[in-house]
C-alpha cells in the first residue's frame, strides 16, 4: 500500500492551515465519492480494479499465445498521451533493462512524436525482426499515432501480405467512432474497445494499458490487485487517508506558500516513466483557467549531479514529492579491496541499496535545510502489485486535488490549440481559413 509522510513539510506549514486544506480535501473526496463533481461522466477508471473482467485479461493473452505462435519478436505499441505512458510507464518500471526473457518480445514505442529519423530508426528494427502492431487511439483520430500507424501498417503489409499483416494488427479505440474504428472495421483487425467514461490518462487499467503489459510478459492480474486493495484503501474517509493528505499538502504548499512547482523524485531509474505517466495525469488534470502546480521530475542520485544545484539553492517555487522504494528487487554487495586504492573500503560489506537510502535521507535533510519541503510516498518494492497501487492511488488523489483546486480534472481543452495550427500550417481539408490567417503570422 502507498503510505505517506507529512514530516518533511512540517517546518514549512502552520499546523491551522493544513487542517483548512484537509477539510477542504475530504470536501473534494465527497465530491469524487458522490460522482456529482465536474466531469462527473469520465469516472469509470474508478471501478476498473474491481471490474475488469477475466475473460478481457484471456483476451488479451490469446494475442499473446497467438503471436508467440507466428514467432513475433518485436510488438511495435503506436500511441501518445494516455494512449502510450501507462503501458510505458509498467513495462519500463518492470522489465529488465537490458535483457529480454525468452519467449517475450521486445516492445517499443512509437507515434508518440512526429519525428522523421524517430519512425525510421523504428522500422530499421521492424525490417531486422519478427514484427506485429497494437494501434491505440481513443479518438481514432489523432495525428501522430495516425502517421506512425499509416507507415507500419503499409510496411507489413508489404512484408507479410494482407491477410498475414491483419493477423499481426490489434486496434484498440472507440466502440463505435472515429477513424481507426472505421479502418479496424473494414480491415478485419482484432479490438480492443477503451471504454468512453475513461479518459486517456486514467486508461492504465483499460486495454490500453492491459494489452501492452500482458505482451510484455507481465503479470497484470497482480497489478489489478494492487490497485483494488489500494482502491479499498483509498476509499475509506478519513483524514488518515494518504490521498486525502497528498491532496491537501500539495494543493496547501501551492495556495498558502507560493509553492507552484511539485517535483516528483524517484532513486530508482526504473521509475522515469512512472514520472513521465505522474506527469501528464496531474499536468492535464490541474493546469487550467490560469491555475495549477506545474509537475516536474527528477531521477536521483543521477539528477543531484544536474538539477541539485537549482533544487538546493535556485528559485525557492518548488515543493518534492518522493517515490519511496522500501526494498530492493535484487542484492548486490560491495566488496573489500586490500588495496583499497578507490578508499571505499568503508563500505565493504553494505548494500548498494543502503547507499541509495543513505543518498535518500541525506538529500531530504539537504533539500529540507535548502527551503524545499518535502512529501514523502512508500511503497515496499518495485513490483505489479505495488505498481497497482500506485497508478490508483496517483489517480484518485489527483481527482480529489483537481477538485480542491476547483478544477474538472478530467477534461484538456488546451491540447487543442496547438492541432489547429498544426492542421492550418499541413493544409488539412477544412482548415483553409486558419492557413490563410496563420500564414500571416510567420
Ligand atoms: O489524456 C488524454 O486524454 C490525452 O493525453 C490522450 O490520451 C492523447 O491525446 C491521445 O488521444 P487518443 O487516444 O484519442 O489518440
Amino acid at each position: 500500500m502507498v503510505k505517506i509522510d507529512l514530516g518533511g513539510c512540517s517546518s514549512f506549514v502552520k499546523d491551522a492551515d493544513y487542517i483548512e486544506f484537509e477539510k477542504k480535501a475530504l470536501e473534494a473526496f465527497d465530491t469524487l465519492q458522490a460522482e456529482n463533481g465536474a466531469g462527473n461522466d469520465f469516472l469509470g477508471w474508478k471501478d476498473l480494479p474491481v471490474d475488469t473482467p477475466e475473460s478481457l485479461i484471456s483476451d488479451c493473452e490469446a494475442v499473446r499465445d497467438d503471436w508467440k505462435a507466428r514467432g513475433v519478436d518485436l510488438v511495435i505499441v503506436i500511441g501518445i498521451g494516455g494512449s502510450y505512458l501507462g503501458a510505458r510507464c509498467a513495462i519500463e518500471a518492470l522489465s529488465h533493462p537490458f535483457i529480454r526473457k525468452d519467449g517475450v518480445p521486445q516492445i517499443v514505442f512509437a507515434g508518440n512524436n512526429l519525428s522523421e529519423d524517430y519512425i525510421a530508426d523504428v522500422m530499421d528494427l521492424a525490417r531486422e525482426r519478427n514484427t506485429a502492431c497494437v494501434v491505440i487511439s481513443k479518438s481514432g483520430t489523432t495525428t501522430e499515432p495516425a502517421v506512425a500507424f499509416r507507415i507500419v501498417k503499409s510496411y507489413l503489409e508489404e512484408r507479410y501480405g494482407a491477410a498475414e499483416a491483419a493477423c499481426r494488427i490489434v486496434a484498440i479505440t472507440d466502440a463505435v467512432k472515429g477513424a481507426l474504428k472505421t479502418l479496424a472495421t473494414q480491415e478485419g483487425y482484432r479490438t480492443f474497445v477503451v471504454p468512453d467514461n475513461v479518459g486517456g490518462r486514467y486508461s492504465v487499467l483499460t486495454p490500453v494499458g492491459i494489452l501492452p503489459i500482458v505482451l510484455a510478459g507481465i503479470d497484470i492480474r497482480a497489478m489489478l490487485k494492487g490497485a483494488a486493495d489500494e482502491r479499498a484503501e483509498v476509499y475509506s474517509r478519513s483524514s488518515d487517508n494518504a490521498a486525502v493528505k497528498y491532496a491537501a499538502m500539495r494543493n496547501l504548499l501551492y495556495s498558502a506558500y507560493g509553492k507552484k512547482v511539485e517535483i516528483l523524485v524517484s532513486f530508482n531509474p526504473r521509475f522515469q516513466y512512472l514520472c513521465e505517466w505522474w506527469k501528464q495525469l496531474y499536468g492535464e488534470s490541474e493546469g487550467k483557467e490560469g491555475k495549477g502546480i506545474y509537475p516536474a521530475s527528477v531521477i536521483f542520485t543521477t539528477d543531484l549531479h544536474s538539477m541539485g544545484q537549482f533544487i538546493q539553492e535556485g528559485d525557492r517555487v518548488m515543493f518534492e514529492t518522493v517515490v519511496n522504494v522500501e526494498n530492493a528487487r535484487r542484492s548486490v554487495v560491495i566488496g573489500s579491496d586490500t588495496q583499497n586504492l578507490d578508499q571505499l573500503n568503508y563500505l565493504a560489506g553494505k548494500h548498494v541499496e543502503h547507499c541509495n537510502a543513505m543518498a535518500q535521507l541525506g538529500t531530504k535533510l539537504a533539500h529540507i535545510d535548502g527551503g524545499v519541503p518535502q512529501i514523502g510516498l512508500s511503497i515496499d518494492k518495485v513490483d505489479e502489485y505495488n505498481l497497482g497501487a500506485l497508478f490508483f492511488f496517483f489517480e484518485f488523489a489527483c481527482g480529489i486535488s483537481a477538485y480542491v483546486l476547483g478544477i474538472n480534472p478530467f477534461n484538456q481543452p488546451g491540447v487543442e490549440a496547438y492541432k489547429k495550427n498544426m492542421f492550418a500550417l499541413l493544409r488539412k481539408p477544412g482548415f483553409e481559413k486558419q492557413t490563410e490567417e496563420i500564414l500571416k503570422r510567420i
